[in-house]
């Protein structure tokens, strides 16, 4: 392990999931916008539309600017992050997607060249050769997204590589081919509203007109085969996923966000595509923009929960302490290990003073436990996100020896949660810290000599 790194109040999970949010954005636009403008950029040559071709010049410089600002400085957000954040679980997955990586790297290299060459060609060379350097930009843009999305889909259904520990069967997971084909989808949908956005700021006329109805055309055509898709994305994950997003009021919640925002972004697209222009004036359209970054985020929060306790499911909590033997790499259990021999004893970063518990620092030692199993869903604070006070309040629990029968099993007992790793004494230690946070907890403290030895 390493050292843990706490985001007080909002909690580290709630800051990945809005600079993912934001990443998502920009980076569905830069895999799908080419595919339109490649589209547009044909019929405006073949109309001699000198109105289209311009609006193709600011919508590809505006993707420019757009994605390759504000996509790649959230994309190193994302890796700066979870490194800080969760760094075990990237360096797993850097141990087996380093290829991935490096070959997605090789792809964005071609994406900058080619997008830049295509903006600064714009009317300076062949209409042909134009469109292909668009072509280029839009098969390389999409082929990082066949790569992502193997690795993406790796984190929540890892599928036959928990037996081989294979790079391709990680990659090709249950639900590789759903998640990759519901991106698409997006991919189609977020460029019909981007390129509407754009539209609003064309002067009136026919070719707006078109651009309009070609843009609601993309995105209902996104919306309803990426809503179909989605489904054949929700029935192949795991049991347990179904069963959070029904138990859990905030998973649910934002599950319904993200449906009822598909259903808003569709009818926004078919009302488009009846010629309402007026729509896409920057007045309604921006705000459309938000309202879909919005089903954006309920969209991820829910991947984020469907994989809860697991980081890696199968494999690695999503506090970083592996869950099960990983036969074929030779890697042990860290849950049986720390019930066993102790949490505090086998990780390097624990203080010195620290690792054995007695009467003066078991409640330091508590915390630092508390923090190690909990923190990366829990925070700390009273008026955190996820309060871990406020829920130990809500089952009714203000006795530590009531607290360390439960951590016993809440592994069991809960879907969506870990399996307490830490010896017995370490267990009553975290207890014993977690109802001294517990905001009017009148309750008698527990004593030192119970924490030490306990009579459970
Ligand atoms: C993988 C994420 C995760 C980890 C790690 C985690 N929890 Fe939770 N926990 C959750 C979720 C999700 C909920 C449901 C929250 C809700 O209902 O609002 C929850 C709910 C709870 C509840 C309320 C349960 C109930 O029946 O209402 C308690 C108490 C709790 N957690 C304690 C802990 C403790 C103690 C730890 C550390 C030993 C821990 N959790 C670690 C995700 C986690």
């Amino acid at each position: 392990m390493y050292p843990l790194f706490e985001f007080p109040t909002i909690g580290g999970g709630m800051i990945i999931a809005l600079i993912a949010t934001f990443h998502i954005l920009p980076c569905h636009l830069a895999t799908g916008g080419f595919w339109m403008a490649y589209f547009l950029e044909r019929r405006g040559h073949a109309d001699k539309n000198q109105e289209l071709l311009d609006y193709i010049k600011h919508f590809a410089l505006m993707i420019l600017i757009f994605c390759f600002v504000l996509g790649s400085i959230t994309g190193v957000g994302i890796w700066f992050a979870s490194t800080i954040i969760s760094p075990r679980a990237i360096s797993g997955l850097i141990h087996t997607y380093v290829w991935g990586w490096a070959t997605e790297w090789v792809f964005f290299i071609i994406e900058i060249v080619a997008i830049y060459t295509y903006y600064y060609t714009f009317g300076k060379v062949a209409p042909k050769t134009h469109m292909r350097i668009g072509l280029i930009y839009a098969w390389a843009a999409w082929i990082s997204m066949v790569i992502i999305t193997g690795i993406l889909a790796f984190m929540m259904t890892p599928g036959k590589w928990l037996e081989t520990g294979g790079f391709f069967d990680g990659f090709f997971n249950p639900t590789y081919w759903p998640q990759l084909f519901y991106r698409t989808m997006m991919m189609l949908a977020i460029s019909g509203m981007f390129a509407a956005v754009m539209a609003g700021f064309m002067k009136d006329g026919k070719t707006q007109n078109y651009v309009v109805k070609t843009a609601g055309r993309w995105g209902l055509a996104g919306m309803v085969l990426g809503a179909l898709f989605a489904v054949w994305y929700y029935f192949k994950l795991p049991a347990t996923a179904h069963e959070i997003l029904a138990s859990i009021p905030y998973a649910a919640m934002m599950f319904k966000v993200s449906l009822v925002i598909g259903a808003v972004m569709a009818i926004y697209f078919a009302l488009l595509i009846f010629g309402q222009t007026p729509l896409a004036h920057p007045v309604v359209a921006i705000p459309m923009v938000f309202v879909l970054f919005v089903g954006i985020g309920g969209g991820e929060s829910v991947r984020e929960f469907s994989r809860r306790p697991y980081l890696m499911p199968g494999y690695m909590y999503s506090n970083q302490i592996i869950a099960h033997d990983f036969e074929v790499k030779g890697i042990k259990s860290e849950v049986a290990r720390f019930q066993k021999d102790g949490f505090l004893q086998s990780n390097y970063f624990v203080p010195a003073d620290w690792r054995n518990i007695n009467e003066k620092n078991y409640l330091k030692a508590g915390m630092l436990l508390t923090k190690a199993n909990c923190v990366i869903c829990h925070t700390m604070e009273a008026d955190g996100r996820s309060s871990l006070p406020r829920l130990i309040e809500r089952i009714g629990i203000t006795a530590a020896a009531d607290l360390a029968a439960y951590l016993k099993t809440i592994g069991d007992d809960y879907p969506y949660m870990p399996a307490f790793a830490g010896n017995d004494v370490e267990r009553r230690a975290a207890a014993a810290y977690m109802v001294s946070i517990v905001p009017n907890n009148e309750a008698e403290p527990p004593t030192p000599a119970w924490v030490l030895n306990g009579d459970e």
